[in-house]
């Protein structure tokens, strides 16, 4: 199995695993996470295939697809892994990305973590917050406040910054806060130089979003 059977073979897995999730967490999510992570890599050292992989596969760990079981998703990513013909050193990196890229996991990270930081980490945690953001952030923002129900804004309702681990997990306040509580947070958590520039304009266009959404609120635009 060459590089680019067994990458075909983890797009086949992964389009199967997210065949159910809703539309800001689907497979197109990890297309544009994959895309730009290998955007980003062109000016970084390091390895495309960890890189790649890892992209593809950051999701399929995630907490929300197993029912908020933090273990099952680095479970199902492992012996996916296992069935390619990889080098050991490889998969655990790869499992090492994939278990330690969400947001809310960074909430509770602890210093010691934090330290063992790899350069494909960086990349493919930059790619995934960048989708967070930006016209493309606004829409799945949206999407996933719908899908739990939740309102659009609530002028007496204020976002609150700081949250926990715990209260992000279980959050329901209207998806103008998210804006405030998450969004807006990403361009100064950037790693890499390329998603600190593309992070930049995105975070300018979220503002210039949010100005405009008061002002149609009030019937002012
Ligand atoms: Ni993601």
């Amino acid at each position: 199995m060459n590089r680019d059977e067994i990458l075909a073979k983890t797009v086949t897995f992964v389009k199967e695993e997210l065949a159910a999730a809703e539309g800001a967490h689907d497979w197109w999510h990890i297309y544009r996470v994959w895309k730009l992570a290998k955007h980003i890599a062109k000016d970084e050292h390091v390895d495309m295939l960890i890189v790649e992989l890892a992209a593809l596969l950051h999701d399929v760990a995630d907490s929300k697809l197993h029912g908020g079981d933090e273990e099952l998703g680095p479970m199902k990513v492992q012996d996916f892994l296992c069935t390619l013909p990889l080098d050991k050193g490889i998969v655990e990196h790869v499992e090492q990305i994939v278990s330690n890229i969400s947001f809310r996991l960074s909430l509770k990270t602890s210093p010691k973590e934090k330290m063992s930081r790899s350069a494909e980490l960086n990349v493919v945690q930059d790619a995934d917050r960048l989708d967070a953001i930006g016209a493309i952030g606004i829409a799945r923002t949206f999407n996933f406040g719908g899908h739990k129900g939740n309102a659009l804004y609530d002028p007496a309702l204020k976002p609150r910054v700081g949250m926990s681990f715990e209260e992000y997990k279980t959050d329901s306040a209207p998806t103008i806060n998210h804006f405030y509580e998450k969004l807006l947070l990403l361009k100064d958590r950037m790693n890499t130089k390329t998603g600190k520039r593309l992070a930049e304009q995105r975070h300018k266009f979220m503002e210039h979003y949010l100005e405009q959404f008061y002002k149609e609120w009030e019937g002012e635009a």
